[in-house]
């Protein structure tokens, strides 16, 4: 089965958000993937729960916020009640992994974990049992528009591949570098969510592109509700 688009705000007009969720909304995605950034963790600053809460207000697709931040222990409760279903928190970041991830499921959102690309899935290992999804990083965080980490498209079929072999309940999600060229071949790899920024919020009509990347998923497999 393929994977359903995740539009990463990150390279939206800022100044038309609304607008532009509601637009790859309409086009087809899967779910808003929403990059929050707190200029230690990463080399760059964009948003927090006011923002998201905003947002929750114009789309009722779920909130997939990916936490580039520090300490992101501090902000989960605040992201979900902003309205965000997911949270995702680097496995570098969070010193404390397996209390944040108990504590993002118990306040009622889906939990994930994300690796950098230089992070080995064997840092996965442990928590894999307690996680709903695993991201895995293509680009170094921080900023959008960057060329996909080609190497990482390993890294998501190897983690397919323990996930179908071991029975886990647990999705993949892949994040960065991905346009419509490569899209095919990343849907290849299993990942069962897939995000994408600048190669959608990059383009004049934000509607129609969100369209057919979504059509290049359905042709890798019937999109995953
Ligand atoms: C980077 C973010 C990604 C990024 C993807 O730190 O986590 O979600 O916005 O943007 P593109 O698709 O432009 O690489
Ligand atoms: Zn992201």
């Amino acid at each position: 089965m393929a994977a359903s688009l995740a539009p990463s705000i990150l390279s939206a007009d800022f100044a038309r958000l609304g607008e532009e969720v509601r637009e790859v909304a309409e086009g087809g995605a899967g779910l808003i993937h929403v990059d929050v950034m707190d200029g230690h963790f990463v080399n760059n600053i964009t948003l927090g729960p006011a923002v998201t809460a905003a947002i929750r207000k114009v789309t009722d697709l779920p909130l997939d916020c990916h936490l580039m931040i520090e300490k992101p222990e501090r902000y989960v409760e605040a992201f979900i009640d902003a309205g965000a279903e997911m949270i995702s928190v680097h496995v570098e970041a969070a010193r404390h992994l397996h209390g944040t991830i108990q504590n993002i499921r118990k306040w009622g959102a889906k939990a994930g974990v994300v690796l950098n690309p230089a992070t080995p899935l064997s840092a996965l290992q442990d928590i894999l049992p307690d996680v709903d999804f695993g991201l895995l990083m293509s680009v170094n965080p921080g900023f959008g528009g960057q060329s996909l980490i080609r190497p990482v498209l390993d890294k998501v079929r190897q983690l397919r591949a323990q996930v179908d072999r071991e029975g886990l309940d647990c999705r993949i999600e892949i994040d960065g570098g991905v346009t419509e060229d490569n899209l095919a071949e990343v849907a290849s790899t299993g990942a069962d969510m897939i995000v994408s920024g600048s190669a959608i919020f990059g383009t004049d009509d934000v509607r129609a592109t969100t369209r057919r990347m979504v059509r290049i998923l359905a042709d890798a497999g019937e999109v995953r509700a």
